[in-house]
């Protein structure tokens, strides 16, 4: 009777919330009948080894105020303390000295005034030079979601783990949805900086109609916020969630601070999170801080169209600038494609993405991510494949790791692109033409790559490969595809898709690369040293633990060589 009443109130809960969420932009779907049913047991099956996630429950948007300060790292992120669906939503607060190894502390944030009663959502951190750091956030003033932006402080500043923050009543909320301004989609303020003109600046997300945009406001004191005549950017690209904006230098892999916004010899970046489509697109840009606009260079669509970070379950990411090893990190939060029924048995729902060194392509053109190097000191057991010949429809078992929880670099060669099939320009769309051009389908140049978590059969596996097409003048068309279609036997409820982007790599020396961090409902994946990302969620039921196995193939016509295989097997990292 319990459960019938439960799934019946389910159903009811997800038509009204399918109904709900068309209208609005308020991003997650709400179940509120879901929201507070509390976690009895938490499955493991699916948790991770190295991931960071929570003991139990929902998040969402891991990184919602990344920060450096006093030699730890601190990640604060979105978390339902009473249940494994989105809602009841406080700063859950972990620190760590490795970005690894997570310490999990009392939440930092959580509603206690008039201008958080409903909620405290995400925002960002900002380290004011001598004065420490300062937590922009935006609060949510009632039912209707009405949002304002308002900050929080540390109550202790030696406190090296800053355990304890305050909201004082001074000046807060900071900024409140004025005239023009859309007060149910204006949230997400960034971490602020400040201009040679001696203001501080910051972005907040927002809509207008169709329009996504990044409202500017402005300060001499951090306090007093006044907002801009005109966004420093718009697009038609429906709500803007997470703005990220920050510099990029033109040579080297060093990141920067944002003192360096507005400099002539370097590039900008502006991320938005797209409420509709749920990826975060970029583009490189130019900011004048005389009229305080961002222009994106004209090879950089702006667009649904345009670069992703990940072309796959990566959403809401956050970056910030690392003093301590000159790199700029970036996070991002990596949902389940399971059902919310899934999370509710499982009691638990959302990962992070492993943490990214990020840096401008020397193409100038696009970003280039890579993980961050602090990950290696969980590599284990190393195995080793070299000069490994791949004919077409050759499957070689990579063995000696626990394929499960491993972090695989492979580098592939061809002698030829001449059996390259043709491309066709009408096929925009990657994840499309990995739908139709799948691991199984042969081809000229691939598809070749690995098979992660596959069971010894192959009845479930998850592919990672590259096919390569002829475009016209002698071009060439290299496609990446994380095909998370045959990934599980389990039919109901997952979403499976053949996630996919274009790579944009000069082939001349026929090879490509790739490295897949594989940790059991998670592969991670750097194509071309980390040009094109893919983040796949997935759910084996056989190729579990040490039933998961790694493969390496190729269903090309072309001769593929293993030039260089290293895998290792991945310990856990202690989180929390
Ligand atoms: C991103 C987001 C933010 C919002 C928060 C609410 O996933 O929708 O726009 O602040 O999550 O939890």
């Amino acid at each position: 009777m319990g459960l019938l009443r439960c799934i019946t109130v389910f159903i009811l809960v997800c038509f009204l919330s399918v109904i709900h969420h068309n209208g609005v932009e308020g991003s997650h779907i709400v179940y509120r009948g879901l929201q507070s049913i509390s976690t009895s047991g938490v499955k493991h099956l699916h948790r991770t080894g190295y991931h960071f996630q929570p003991p139990k429950n929902w998040i969402n948007e891991y990184a919602t105020a990344p920060m450096y300060y006093n030699g730890m790292y601190h990640l604060f992120y979105q978390y339902n303390p009473k249940g494994a669906v989105w809602g009841n939503i406080v700063w859950a607060h972990s620190v760590s000295a490795d970005l690894i190894n997570w310490k999990a502390l009392e939440p930092a944030i959580y509603p206690s005034k008039f201008f958080d009663k409903y909620g405290c959502w995400s925002g960002s951190a900002t380290i004011i030079p001598g004065k420490g750091p300062i937590i922009l956030y935006t609060g949510i003033v009632d039912t209707q979601n009405t949002q304002v932006q308002c900050y929080a402080i540390p109550v202790n500043r030696s406190d090296p783990y800053l355990r304890t923050w305050i909201k004082p009543n001074f000046k807060n909320p900071i900024a409140i949805a004025e005239k023009t301004i859309n007060g149910s989609a204006f949230r997400d303020p960034t971490t602020a900086w400040l201009g040679k003109d001696g203001q501080w600046r910051m972005l907040v997300g927002g809509r207008n109609f169709n329009i996504g945009m990044a409202h500017l406001y402005r300060s001499k004191d951090f306090l007093n916020w006044v907002l801009a005549e005109n966004p420093i950017h718009s697009a038609n690209t429906g709500m803007w969630e997470c703005p990220d904006f920050y510099p990029v230098s033109l040579c080297g892999k060093k990141g920067l601070d944002l003192t360096s916004i507005g400099e002539e010899n370097v590039k900008h970046v502006l991320k938005n999170s797209l409420d509709l489509t749920r990826y975060d697109y970029y583009t490189i840009g130019t900011y004048s801080s005389a009229q305080d606009k961002y222009v994106p260079d004209n090879t950089s669509e702006d667009g649904w169209g345009g670069l992703r970070y990940d072309y796959g379950n990566f959403y809401a990411s956050k970056s910030f600038f690392d003093p301590s090893k000159k790199r700029r990190v970036l996070w991002g939060w990596a949902n389940e494609s399971d059902a919310a029924q899934d999370d509710i048995k499982k009691g638990w729902a959302g990962i992070q993405a492993i943490p990214r060194k990020v840096w401008l392509d020397s193409n100038g053109k696009q970003l280039v991510q890579w993980p961050v190097e602090e990950l290696n000191s969980l590599r284990g057991k190393k195995v080793k494949m070299g000069n490994q010949k791949l004919q077409k429809g050759d499957y070689i078992k990579v063995e000696g790791i626990t394929a499960a929880q491993a972090d695989v670099e492979v580098s592939f060669s061809f002698s030829s692109l001449k059996k390259a099939e043709e491309f066709d320009p009408s096929w925009k769309n990657a994840q499309e033409l990995c739908g139709k051009k799948g691991s199984k389908v042969e081809g000229g140049v691939g598809p070749f790559g690995l098979l992660t978590l596959a069971s010894e059969k192959l009845e479930e596996f998850t592919p990672v490969f590259f096919r390569i097409f002829k475009a016209p003048h002698n071009k060439h068309v290299v496609l990446m595809c994380s095909d998370a279609s045959s990934s599980s036997l389990k039919k109901q409820g997952l979403y499976k898709p053949s996630f996919a982007g274009f790579v944009d790599v000069d082939l001349a020396d026929k090879k490509l690369s790739l490295r897949s961090l594989i940790d059991h409902s998670v592969v991670e994946s750097f194509g071309a040293g980390g040009k094109t990302n893919i983040l796949s969620r997935v759910y084996p039921t056989l190729a579990l633990m040490n039933k998961a196995h790694l493969f390496v193939f190729n269903n090309g016509t072309e001769p593929i060589q293993v030039e260089n295989l290293n895998a290792w097997s991945m310990k856990s990292a202690i989180m929390n």
